[in-house]
């Protein structure tokens, strides 16, 4: 394999690869703003520019390359047995003069600027910039502008790197960022009467090295350096676009995309990154009810279990038959637990799959583009994360999975020669979705809702138990591509809620006369969540085992037909990040 020396170590290398790419691949920091590993090379900005010597391919003797001038390693294909320095006193000298030059109209407002502590303008500054600035006339002040309906331009913070501009022209293939002016009147504009507006618009937000674009739904939020980190799958849509979970003490902040060339590559979707708001909405379920005279009353959860199991075991008796409908927003662990607790309480149990939803069609981008360009980028229209695997669940389960307008007809009706008679419900869904008819089909049956929302089933339903939002939990989705993805819990499930998971675990640990859960100690419950419960939040405690992913996925690859979930699925990065190591360089 071809190598290169970079910074004295050897680095080898694929044939096409840049000098900055092969830096990047091997861990050795070069600064640069207008590279973008999803864009196309401008190589404008100049920090990266390097100094290199090149084997003289007739006498093998190491020569200056390019006549001994500084050469963007951006831009530069690596070539075998070349030489290069990004810290040499001439590639440093380059990297000073630039950071000096574009520090000259910056308004320096890192104290008020979202973006400080993760701005490569202030990472850089630490390590190539003046202490003080030797500027002495007026900087040039440009204005703020609301550029779309996710976006802020802050324009005097702005350093032309045109990274927003190419990735509308690139990637989302709408245009609407141009570079207006010349020399230091030079600005990032929308075109006139045109909004920064496509479905993709706030990918710009993370593209933008300094803090020139903004979030308007993180404004001001939260200061960066506060907010951790969770590596999690979009559990929203069928995309399974990996992103990061931005969460502190109990709360989500905000959803940035977490970088896999083979599913979202950089980027995710606007209604993926803003799609969570419901996580903390006002419509949250809190506490587990019970029917009383025909009227929901809260209830304790042993309480509720006790009469929901004592419900199912009636049906059965009764010779009825038992149903479970899996929402396709919950995980696979979820649906086997599910589905293990139907059959457990009825053999015969019919397992169905909830109502996926589909908004519009899927469409492609950059508009035009075809769906196996390798630059391509997909929206799927499917509004679930996992129809796919919570099928492939249940039909390991035997019998025929019921898919949900059959299902709907079969809970009407009746299936076969036997009616149903129960059913257990999971919702979970961001938005209301029960229909008039769902609510009729469930007619003179015993009901017990698990769901997160408060909806009009709440009411209707005999039996609620509060479940918990994808970022509330671990678990894994299969995407529209047929990939298993893992993702870990972010922040815990809100109070009086548990996850879906959790409840099934704790009806079958009840069922199998588990008992009570007074005797476990509050200490237990903290030390099984370290790390995850910020002080103050309250956990419910179990009554099973503590619902734990990784635990249940073991035991699923057990079964036939589920071996997959022992090997094949991915699991997200150990590492969460690389913390750039800072130095102050001495003027
Ligand atoms: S707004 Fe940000 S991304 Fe766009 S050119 Fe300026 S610095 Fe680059
Ligand atoms: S990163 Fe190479 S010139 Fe900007």
């Amino acid at each position: 394999m071809p190598s290169i020396t970079l910074n004295g170590r050897k680095c080898d290398f694929q044939p096409g690869q840049t000098i900055l790419q092969v830096a990047n691949a091997n861990g050795i920091e070069v600064p640069q703003y207008c590279y973008h590993d999803g864009l196309s090379i401008v190589a404008s900005c100049r920090i990266c520019l390097v100094e290199c010597w090149s084997p003289n391919p007739k006498t093998g003797n190491l020569e200056p390359f390019m006549g001994g001038k500084l050469v963007p390693s951006c831009q530069q294909t690596a070539s075998d047995g070349m030489v290069v320095h990004s810290d040499s006193p001439k590639a440093v000298g380059n990297q000073k003069a630039v950071m000096e030059y574009l520090l000259i109209n910056h308004p320096l407002d890192c104290p008020v600027c979202d973006q400080s502590g993760e701005c490569f303008l202030q990472d850089y500054s630490y390590m190539y910039g003046r202490g003080v600035s030797r500027f002495e006339e007026q900087k040039v002040k440009q204005p703020k502008k609301d550029v779309g309906k996710n976006v802020l331009l802050y324009s005097d913070r702005c350093i032309m790197c045109t990274r927003c501009v190419r990735f509308t022209r690139e990637v989302s293939g709408t245009s609407e960022l141009c570079v207006t002016g010349r020399g230091n009147k030079e600005e990032i504009d929308v075109f006139p009467g045109v909004a920064l507006d496509n479905e993709l618009s706030a990918n710009v937000i993370d593209l933008c090295p300094v803090g020139a674009l903004l979030d308007k739904d993180f404004l001001f939020a939260q200061r960066v350096w506060f907010l951790k980190e969770t590596p999690s799958v979009d559990g929203l849509t069928a995309s399974g676009d990996n992103i990061w979970v931005h969460h502190n003490e109990g709360k989500v902040y905000r959803v940035k995309p977490r970088t896999n060339p083979k599913v979202n590559k950089w980027w995710i979707t606007d209604e993926v990154r803003y799609g969570w708001k419901f996580v903390h909405g006002e419509a949250r379920l809190r506490g587990a009810t019970r029917k009383q005279f025909g009227v929901s009353v809260p209830s304790d959860y042993a309480r509720a279990y006790d009469l929901a199991l004592e419900g199912m075991k009636k049906v059965v008796s009764g010779g009825k038959r038992l149903a479970v409908m899996i929402s396709p927003m919950l995980s696979c662990e979820e649906a086997y637990l599910l589905a293990k607790l139907g059959r457990t309480l009825d053999p015969r149990a019919v397992l169905a799959v909830g109502p996926v939803p589909v908004s519009g069609q899927d469409k492609v981008f950059p508009i035009g583009a075809k769906e196996d360009d390798p630059r391509a980028f997909k929206l799927y229209a499917e509004k679930a994360p996992n129809a796919r695997g919570v099928r492939r669940v249940l039909a390991a389960f035997g019998g025929q999975v019921e898919e949900y307008e059959p299902f709907l007809r079969a809970l009407g009706k009746g299936l076969g020669a036997s009616d149903i008679g129960g059913a257990i419900i999971t919702g979970n869904y961001p938005s209301d979705w029960v229909t008039a008819e769902f609510e009729k089909c469930l007619g003179g049956k015993f009901v017990v809702l698990i769901d997160t929302l408060a909806t009009r089933l709440c009411e209707r339903a005999d039996i609620v138990l509060p479940g918990a939002t994808w970022v509330e939990k671990s678990g894994t989705f299969e995407n529209a591509r047929g990939m298993l993805q893992a993702f870990e819990r972010a922040i815990p499930p809100v109070e009086g809620a548990r996850s879906e998971g959790q409840t099934a675990l704790d009806l079958l640990a009840v069922l199998a006369g588990t008992e009570a859960p007074a005797a476990r100690t509050r200490s237990e419950v903290l030390e099984t969540t370290r790390g995850q419960v910020a002080a103050g939040v309250q956990v419910a405690v179990p009554f099973g085992d503590e619902f734990r992913a990784r635990a249940v996925r073991n035991e699923m690859a057990r079964m036939a037909g589920l071996g997959t979930f022992g090997d094949g699925v991915e699991l997200p990065p150990a590492e969460q990040g690389v913390e750039t190591d800072m130095a102050v360089v001495a003027l």
